[in-house]
C-alpha cells in the first residue's frame, strides 16, 4: 500500500480479526482478561506488549495509532485525549524541571500559553526562535536544552518551516525535533518524518477527525533518533516502575524488545515505548475508544476533504485578495505570499485550509463581517468539513499579551478562515455579502 487514501482506508485493520466486521468496532472496554498470572506479569513488567487497561492502550485506539503512523511514516504512535495532551506527554517524557526548549513563536495560541506560562511553573524554560532562521534557533541552544519545537504550518502565521534544515541544527546539538503537524493533515500536506523531524504530534480534532464531534490528539515516533546519546540519561537508567528496565537497553536499535516486537534493526521504540508505559500510565490523558473510532472514521476521507478544502481555499484567496474591504490577505498558495516559496518546497498536494485578512477599517468592521456571514460559523475550531470563521485576538489567542499576539502572528483586525468542503461558489458569495456590508457601511461613514 504507497497511496495516502488508500493508506487512509485501510492500514492498521484486518476485518477478519474482529468478528469480520467491516467498520472498525468500538471496544468499549476499560480493563482485559490475563490469561495467567505470568502473562500478567509479563505485561506488567513492560516484557509482552498487551492490552491491560485502557489507560495505556486499548484495541480500537491501537487502530487509529497503527493508521496515522503509516500517513506519517513514523514507526509507532499514541493516541491521546486532545492535542494539548499529547504536547504535553512528550514534554514530561523528555524533560524535568531545569530543563530548556527551544520553540518558534508562531503556534496556536493555547501552545503559546502553554509554553510561556504552565512549563515554567514547571521549572521548564522555553526561549522563542524563528524556525526558518536556523541560526538563530542555533544561538538559542545551551546545556539543557532538550528539544527544538515548532508547528509545520502556523496557526496561524501560515509559515511553512523548513524541517530540513531545523532537523540539520537539532541533530547538530544531538537535540531531536518535535513537529505539531496538525496543519500538514497527517501527512496529506506535510510530511515532516521524512524532512528530519523526530517526533511529531497532531491534533486529531481538527482534519484528522474533520466533523467537529471528537477531541483526540496523537504521537508519532519517527524510530530515527539516539536516546542513548548522552542528552537523556533517563532513557539508559534503570527504571524502578519496571524491575529496572533500561528503556534504552530494551527498546533502543537491535535491542530484544525491538526484536520480539519485529521492529527493523535501524529504528527503535525507546521514546513511544517510554512514553505510554510511564507517562500515558502515570498522567493518564487517554482517548476514548470512541473517540478513536469516530476519528478513524474522518481518516478514512481526509485526502479527499483536505484535496477539495485546498481548492476552495485557493480560489477564496485570490477573491479576498482583490477586494476593496480586505487587506494583508494570507494564504501560502498565493503566488506573492511571503511563504509561497518555502510552501512549494515543503508541501504537497495543496497549500493548506486556512487564510487569514484583515479589514481595512479595522476591529469594528472585522466584527461586523464576523456578524454577517451566514454559511461559514463562527467558532474557535479550524479543520471542519464546514466552514468557519474566527477572531484569534479575541479568541484562541485571547490569553495573550497584545505583543505576545503579534509575536505569534496575529494582528487586531485579523480574521481567520478555515475552509471547509462546501461549493466554492456558495462560500464566495457568502463572503462578498458581508464584505459589502462592511464596504456600504464604511463607505457611507467616511463621506457623511
Ligand atoms: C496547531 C495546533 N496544535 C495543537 C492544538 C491543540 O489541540 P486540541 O484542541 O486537540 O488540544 C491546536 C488547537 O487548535 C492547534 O491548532
Amino acid at each position: 500500500m504507497v497511496d495516502f487514501n488508500t493508506k487512509a482506508l485501510h492500514w492498521g485493520y484486518i476485518p477478519g480479526q474482529h468478528q469480520k466486521c467491516l467498520s472498525p468496532p468500538i471496544y468499549q472496554n476499560t480493563a482485559f482478561e490475563f490469561s495467567s498470572i505470568e502473562e500478567a506479569e509479563a505485561l506488567n513488567t513492560g516484557k509482552l506488549f498487551g492490552h491491560i487497561y485502557t489507560r495505556i492502550s486499548n484495541p480500537t485506539n491501537e487502530i487509529l495509532e497503527s493508521r496515522v503512523s503509516a500517513l506519517e511514516g513514523g514507526i509507532s504512535s499514541i493516541a491521546c485525549a486532545s492535542g494539548h495532551a499529547a504536547q504535553f506527554l512528550v514534554i514530561s517524557t523528555l524533560l524535568q524541571a531545569g530543563d530548556h526548549i527551544i520553540s518558534s513563536p508562531y503556534l496556536y495560541g493555547g501552545t503559546y500559553h502553554q509554553f510561556k506560562e504552565q512549563l515554567p511553573r514547571l521549572g521548564i524554560k522555553v526561549d522563542f526562535a524563528d524556525p526558518n532562521n536556523p541560526s538563530q534557533v542555533a544561538s538559542k541552544i545551551n546545556n539543557k536544552t532538550k528539544l527544538i519545537y515548532a508547528e509545520s504550518l502556523g496557526n496561524p502565521e501560515l509559515n511553512p518551516v523548513n524541517i530540513e534544515a531545523l532537523a540539520t541544527v537539532a541533530h547538530a546539538n544531538k537535540l531531536p525535533l518535535v513537529i505539531d503537524n496538525t496543519l500538514g493533515c497527517c501527512g496529506y500536506l506535510i510530511k515532516p518524518i521524512r524532512m528530519g523531524a523526530d517526533i511529531v504530534i497532531s491534533s486529531l480534532t481538527k482534519w484528522a477527525g474533520g466533523h467537529g464531534n471528537a477531541v483526540g490528539g496523537i504521537i508519532t515516533d519517527s524510530g530515527n533518533f539516539e536516546w542513548g546519546n548522552g542528552t537523556f540519561p533517563q532513557f539508559k537508567e534503570a527504571n524502578s516502575a519496571y524491575k529496572g528496565l533500561s528503556f534504552w537497553d530494551e527498546y533502543g536499535f537491535g535491542g530484544p524488545g525491538c526484536q520480539r516486537n519485529r521492529i527493523p534493526f535501524y529504528k527503535n521504540i525507546a521514546f513511544s515505548t517510554r512514553l505510554r508505559l510511564e507517562h500515558l500510565r502515570d498522567w493518564g490523558p487517554c482517548i476514548s475508544p470512541f473517540n478513536s473510532y469516530l476519528i478513524l472514521q474522518g481518516i478514512e476521507t481526509l485526502g479527499l476533504r483536505v484535496e477539495r478544502a485546498c481548492h476552495n481555499a485557493l480560489a477564496i484567496a485570490k477573491v479576498l485578495c482583490n477586494h476593496e474591504s480586505t487587506q494583508n490577505t494570507r494564504y501560502p498558495g498565493l503566488e506573492n505570499d511571503k511563504y509561497h516559496s518555502i510552501a512549494n518546497q515543503i508541501m504537497t498536494n495543496g497549500y493548506g485550509t486556512i487564510i487569514t485578512f484583515e479589514l481595512k477599517d479595522g476591529y469594528d468592521a472585522a466584527a461586523m463581517l464576523v456578524n454577517s456571514l451566514l454559511i461559514f460559523k463562527h467558532a474557535a475550531n479550524i479543520g471542519d468539513s464546514k466552514s468557519l470563521v474566527l477572531h484569534p485576538a479575541s479568541t484562541t489567542h485571547s490569553q495573550l499579551s497584545e505583543k505576545e499576539q503579534l509575536d505569534s502572528g496575529v494582528t487586531p483586525s485579523m480574521i481567520r478562515l478555515s475552509i471547509g468542503i462546501e461549493g466554492e461558489r456558495d462560500l464566495i458569495e457568502d463572503l462578498e455579502q458581508g464584505l459589502n456590508k462592511v464596504r456600504h457601511t464604511y463607505s457611507n461613514r467616511s463621506s457623511g
